[in-house]
């Protein structure tokens, strides 16, 4: 072998490579907690969250933040992820997702306010992203339930605007929230019965600035 195959075989196998090849995205702003721990670094997170999570989930599963997916879903999403596995979407891979805690990283946001959410993306597909919030008695420290989820959306968009590594998704953040609550995102491919899942930990307060809490 001259060394350029060996180096292209090496680059093949890697972990970014892979994720990269076999992934399609999760949201990037509100962050999803499997996004937030892979820009921690699985290796060494900074968040006892994050710490968590990879002790109970492994490494891999953070270089794969663009897999959370559910190949036949097909809209089938509450019938197939059982209640307290909303963020792993059912998958023994991302369990340390799961976890229920007060402190995963949260996006600050304003209820009732203009918002650009963006969704980081690796492949990108035809398809709508549903964004759902948690009612007002949602509790971080007890397991996610569908039950926990607002009954309908309050955003659903089809087929955002693109640039190179984001939809863009243009919307109105759910109107009379405070305090932490989490945002459930689901892409469905139109193209495929494939759909991927991202939960976002947020915190709603008064006039909050878009940076991300601890
Ligand atoms: C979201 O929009 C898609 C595409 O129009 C539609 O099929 C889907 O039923 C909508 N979701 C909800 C919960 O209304």
């Amino acid at each position: 072998m001259t060394n350029w195959r060996t180096l292209a075989f090496i680059l093949l196998l890697s972990n970014s490579f892979l994720s990269r090849a076999r992934g399609h995205g999760a949201m990037g702003d509100t962050i999803a907690r499997v996004y937030a721990c892979y820009l921690e670094n699985p290796e060494n997170p900074r968040s006892e969250a994050c710490k968590a999570a990879v002790a109970l989930s492994g490494a891999q599963a953070f270089y794969d933040w663009n897999e959370v997916n559910i190949a036949d879903a097909a809209g089938r999403h509450r019938e197939l992820i059982p209640d307290g596995q909303l963020c792993s979407a059912g998958r023994e891979k991302y369990k340390g997702l799961d976890l229920p805690r007060a402190d995963w990283t949260a996006t600050a946001l304003t209820s009732s306010a203009e918002y650009l959410f963006l969704y980081r993306v690796t492949a990108p597909h035809v398809g709508f992203f549903e964004f759902y919030v948690t009612r007002d008695s949602y509790d971080p420290t007890e397991p996610l339930k569908w039950s926990d989820l607002e009954d309908t959306p309050f955003l659903n968009v089809t087929n955002p605007a693109i640039d190179s590594a984001n939809y863009r998704i243009p919307g109105v953040t759910p109107a009379g929230k405070s305090g932490r609550h989490l945002i459930y995102v689901i892409w469905q491919r139109s193209d495929s019965p494939e759909a991927f899942y991202s939960c976002c930990d947020v915190h709603f307060g008064e006039g909050a600035s878009r940076h991300s809490l601890a």
